[in-house]
């Protein structure tokens, strides 16, 4: 069969086109498309079927596994795709293990060397209880979750594009410096015992608890991070559909409890602004995906992010 590729303005992106076996999938139209431009690996490359000139709709995007034929409406030889670059990309394992890597790394340089000296703080440092334990609190955090993208998580999507790598990194990184800054100052003020203990406490029965929501998570999919989106059960999950982003909102308030900054509290309004559009796309597409229509399951009705409010 033969399939012409062109950009979105309608230019020959192979030119000639390229000739494929009637049986060929997109994930070998993509291999054929990477040898003829060398620069286009597979996941750098989004296909999609065209869509009329000043239609509103969205183009259909062409799933790797299936066969091309399923796309020329079963009695053509002929398909045209739309190529676009996405990008150079990377594997959401490097992602996320880079964004995570700096807050591990940038929070015990303010724990352990004298960096106050460079803002004009001369003096010996004191160093609380509190500082101690939170130094292993966070590194306990971003070490679970290092741990957790290479042995727990099974991403759905193969690669992200490299320019995240940069925008998250930017996010955490500088959170992270943001709040080591405070927790760590010479001049910080300690809460009273109890209330660091409450706080701890909280925050590290949530951590273990959003540990254990992200193995629910992943016993959803096959180890190859096949089987798509399902419906998550157990636990939290009976209650509110985004349960792993829960227990995290609550162990950052746990965090912020024992160590009482306003770069902490600031860290978490941001991070739960974010995760709560994420819990919303997220319970909107389970919802669209199991609609109780044709045998498909209803999803049940449950809380998005954060019960009793939303
Ligand atoms: N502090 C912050 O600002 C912040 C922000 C975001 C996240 N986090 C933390 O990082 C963790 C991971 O974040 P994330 O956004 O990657 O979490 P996520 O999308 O909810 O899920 C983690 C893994 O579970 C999979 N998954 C989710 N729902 C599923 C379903 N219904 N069926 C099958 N698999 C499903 C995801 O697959 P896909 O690969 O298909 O997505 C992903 O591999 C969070 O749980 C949270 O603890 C922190």
């Amino acid at each position: 069969m033969k399939v012409n590729v062109i950009s979105r303005s309608g230019r020959e992106v192979i030119k000639g086109g390229l000739e494929l076996n009637d049986s060929a999938t997109v994930d070998d139209l993509q291999e054929a498309i990477h040898k003829r431009t060398k620069k286009f690996y597979p996941s750098r490359q989004r296909l999609t079927l065209p869509v009329q000139q000043g239609s509103k709709e969205r183009p259909v995007v062409l799933s790797s596994k299936k066969s091309l034929k399923e796309y020329t409406n079963g009695n053509s030889n002929d398909l045209t795709v739309v190529f676009k670059d996405l990008g150079p990309q990377v594997s959401y394992r490097t992602l996320f293990f880079f964004e995570y890597l700096g807050p591990l790394i940038i929070y015990p340089l303010f724990y352990y060397f004298p960096v106050y000296r460079y803002f004009g703080f001369k003096d010996e440092r004191v160093i609380y209880p509190v500082q101690t334990f939170a130094l292993y609190y966070w590194c306990f955090h971003y070490f679970k979750r290092i741990m957790e993208t290479f042995f727990v998580h099974r991403f759905s999507h193969a690669t992200s594009p490299l320019s995240n790598v940069f925008r998250n990194c930017l996010y955490y990184w500088s959170f992270g410096s943001y709040i080591a800054y405070y927790v760590n100052h010479p001049l910080y003020t300690p809460v009273s015992d109890l209330q660091m203990k409450i706080g701890f406490g909280f925050g590290i029965l949530c951590q273990i608890s959003n540990f254990y929501c992200h193995i629910l998570l992943s016993n959803l999919r096959g180890a190859d991070g096949s089987g798509g989106y399902q419906i998550p059960r157990g636990f939290l999950f009976n209650i509110v559909t985004c349960a792993n982003y829960t227990t995290e909102i609550y162990q950052w308030l746990g965090f912020n409890i024992a160590t009482q900054t306003i770069a902490g509290y600031i860290f978490l309004v941001v991070a739960a602004y974010i995760m709560t559009n994420w819990a919303l796309a997220k319970h909107r597409r389970l919802k669209k995906l199991f609609d109780g229509k044709d045998g498909r399951p209803k999803y049940p009705r449950r809380w998005i992010i954060l019960p009793p409010f939303l």
